[in-house]
Order: structure tokens, then sequence, then C-alpha cells
């Protein structure tokens, strides 16, 4: 594993540029007026996923730009869930919970209808996915989740995990990092949750608060 860069995980070198990214960015800002909370988490999982990402060794700018990308839109598909059921507070019924877990595949279908690349909407279609093969929509398991999707995967619990909620308080760095240790090796991979636990905690703290 390659060591945690001290720069900021800024787009300094222009990551999110590829020709579909005005695309998706236009999609973002209607995911901004649907949920504003999943669009600013959206925004701290990309730094999330780069930091991570870049210490699992994904270091050229072709992959770097997939997981970034991935990372800000994973959670498109949001847009179709109703805002009563987004913002619910207490238990979903069966059928609320069934339209929560559409989303993966339904922003993926929007990502491949501007042309996004495949490496990007696997992010979407398996940032659910577990480990184990518990997650879904697919019920994957192990390596055969796309790489990306599983660094995201990390970077979204911890990001979810210390944000303010409809249905939470925010927990602190100590134990959001608890949870994300407890769940590796089930929810997570492991060895992403490893590198991630590594991370200097003042990084992370200095994406979160912002
Ligand atoms: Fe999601």
């Amino acid at each position: 594993m390659a060591s945690f860069n001290v720069r900021p995980a800024t787009d300094r070198r222009g990551i999110l540029s590829r020709p579909e990214v005005p695309t998706v960015r236009s999609l973002l800002s209607a995911l901004r007026s649907h949920d504003p909370y999943t669009y600013r988490h959206s925004l701290r999982t990309v730094r999330l996923s780069l930091l991570l990402g870049r210490a699992c060794n994904i270091d050229t700018h072709a992959r770097l730009r997939v997981l970034s990308l991935g990372a800000l839109a994973h959670d498109l598909g949001k847009i179709f869930i109703p805002g009563d059921v987004l913002h619910k507070e207490g238990r979903l019924t069966g059928v609320e919970w069934e339209a929560v877990r559409q989303h993966p595949l339904d922003g993926a279908r929007l990502l491949a209808g501007v042309a996004a690349s495949e490496g990007v909407c696997r992010v979407a279609a398996e940032h659910h996915e577990r480990w184990d093969g518990r997650g879904y929509p697919a019920g994957l398991g192990g390596e055969r989740i796309d790489f990306n999707a599983r660094v995201v995967a990390v970077a979204d619990a911890f990001d979810a995990m210390t944000s303010v909620r409809a249905y939470g308080p925010a927990l602190g760095y100590e134990e959001a990092a608890a949870e994300l240790e407890r769940c590796a090796g089930t929810q997570f991979d492991p060895a992403v949750v490893a590198t991630f636990l590594r991370a200097p905690r003042a990084l992370l703290e200095a994406i979160i608060g912002c």
C-alpha cells in the first residue's frame, strides 16, 4: 500500500474535466435541489475517496479520474427517491425501502445515458454491495465488486456516520473508525478499511469538517 499523501485531496490536476463531466454536473445540480444533504455528502466523498484511493495505489491520472467521478456521482440515483422517503425520520416501510434500494442501478443507468465510462457506472451500481455478498442490488461479494466501488463504500460510510442526518446524530472520528473496523471483512473490503484507518486523523477531519 502507498502512504498517505498529505496534500489536500483536491482536483488540481483536472481529474473532473472529462467531456461527460458537464452533463454529470447538471445532474448533480438536480440532486442538489432535491436533496442538499446528499449533494454535499457526494462532494466530501470525492475528497475522502481520492485520499484513500491514492493510499491504495490508485495512482494514474486516468484511474483517479474514474474514482473521482464515480464518487461524485455514486448517489445520483437518489434523484428518483421521493423527498418524503429520503428525509423520513424513523423506520422505512417495505415499499419505501425498495425505492431506496433502486438508487444504485438508477444512478448507473443515468450515467450510462450520458456516456460515462463503465468504471464510473460500476461505482454507482456497486457502492452498496458488501464484501460478504449480502449487499444490494446484485449480492456481489469480495473481489467481484469493482475496486473503486469498494473504496467509495468506505469513504461513503465514514462521511455518512460523521454527518448529522435526519435519523441520527453525527459520530465522532473514534466511533466512526471503530464501526468501520467492526464491519471490515463483512460489509467492507478489510484491506481498504485497514488502509483508511492509517489515514492521518487531521486530514480526515479537515475533509468532513468542510
Ligand atoms: Fe448510496
